[in-house]
């Protein structure tokens, strides 16, 4: 059954739709935590065109306080935004990516937890260096995903904190900034990966940054089996672990790098400058989701570590997605080589959408497809 659209707030009722969502999207573009955020500022008399937002991700939060900013990591949360901000005829909220400080002072801050610790560490370390003592941070997020360091956290990098009561299964804690200096924002991770011939530094809200993720080394096992490439696309790109492997082999003279997280392309191109610094020609890179914008040369092969998560559950919605825009972006004859866990069966889409799957490697959790167009 479809979800709801009509997100009410105390600022006003309004027209929500996800994105990317599916025709009958059986899921909401809000949660309790966005609407525990809203209530919590608006009884508090704040004004909500001074809120600086953090981690909106469908964009409740901007839209019903028509906010200052919104400091984002993921070009999906912003297209979310962009559109309900027009459905709903209200103006342009400005966007900050993760990679920037957004400007704070004094404003009020509604943050959404994120899912990885590291990252909301490397938020609230910022934030504490750019908050002035005395502001607020409003924070929130779902019972079933918060961790137990929250407050801690919390405590540690703003200053007193208060744990609320819980409502609808989602918890509200409010800080305000005290005069402590700022603790240090985290420092990249980093891991060495033989693939490369060197280390692969990554921002703190990508995927597997401190260890080679098992699809991806069973991926980089096949490179040697694969032909040569003029146009490679390294599609979901995160530290650029796939592409650089790719080039280094010698597979392709060029690779373009393709994500919709911030940090991830961030990442994918000190990566590249790191460890190939006289080949910066080569690299082209490129934030969005996937290739919705591409306008590059038609690729002969990509390579592709797709999502399996919308948001916290696993879920080939994103990853079939992502092989509907490989079908349309390879030339004829070109080539995708992809890398799922066993439980996403992604075989019916690959059949429908490409002339030729082979099956190129399987281990205990993983399966590396090669989908070939006509
Ligand atoms: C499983 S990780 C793979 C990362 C990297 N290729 C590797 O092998 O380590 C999937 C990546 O897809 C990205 N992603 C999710 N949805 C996307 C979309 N619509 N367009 C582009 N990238 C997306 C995530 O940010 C994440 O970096």
């Amino acid at each position: 059954m479809a979800a709801d659209t009509l997100c009410q707030t105390p600022y006003g009722d309004f027209r929500l739709l996800r994105y990317p969502s599916r025709r009958d999207e059986p899921l909401l573009a809000w949660c309790a935590a966005d609407l525990l955020l809203l209530e919590a500022l608006h009884s508090r008399e704040v004004d909500p065109g001074q809120v600086l937002v953090v981690n909106d991700d469908h964009g409740a939060l901007c839209v019903a306080l028509q906010a200052r900013a919104l400091w984002t990591d993921s070009a999906l949360a912003v297209l979310a935004l962009q559109r309900n901000l027009q459905q709903n005829d209200r103006a342009e909220v400005p966007v900050v990516w993760s990679t920037e400080a957004p400007a704070a002072g004094q404003d009020p801050v509604a943050l959404r937890i994120p899912k990885q610790l590291p990252y909301f560490e490397y938020q609230l370390a910022l934030l504490a260096s750019l908050l002035e003592p005395g502001a607020t941070l409003l924070a929130a997020g779902m019972d079933k995903h918060l961790s137990p360091r929250v407050v801690e956290l919390l405590e540690h990098h703003i200053g007193p904190t208060r744990r609320h009561r819980g409502e609808r299964k989602a918890r509200l804690f409010s800080s305000i900034r005290d005069d402590r200096p700022a603790a240090p924002v985290p420092a990249p991770s980093s891991y060495y990966c033989d693939a490369v011939g060197g280390e692969l530094r990554a921002l703190p809200n990508v995927f597997s940054r401190d260890k080679l993720d098992g699809g991806s080394r069973l991926l980089l096992q096949q490179l040697p089996a694969l032909g040569p490439a003029t146009t490679l696309l390294d599609l979901a790109c995160g530290n650029g672990v796939l592409g650089l492997a790719a080039f280094r082999a010698g597979l392709a003279p060029a690779v373009v790098f393709v994500d919709e997280s911030a940090m991830a392309v961030a990442s994918a191109r000190v990566n590249s400058a790191g460890l190939f610094p006289g080949d910066a020609s080569a690299f082209t890179f490129g934030q969005g989701d996937g290739l919705a914008n591409y306008r590059g040369p038609q690729a002969d092969l990509i390579l592709c570590n797709p999502p399996f998560h919308l948001q916290h559950t696993v879920d080939d919605y994103a990853g079939r997605r992502l092989l509907e825009q490989c079908a349309l972006h390879l030339q004829p004859g070109g080539r995708l080589c992809l890398v799922a866990n066993q439980h996403l069966d992604y075989l019916p889409t690959l059949k429908r959408l490409f002339q030729r799957v082979d099956r190129l490697a399987r281990d205990r959790r993983f399966i590396v497809w090669l989908a070939r167009r006509g």
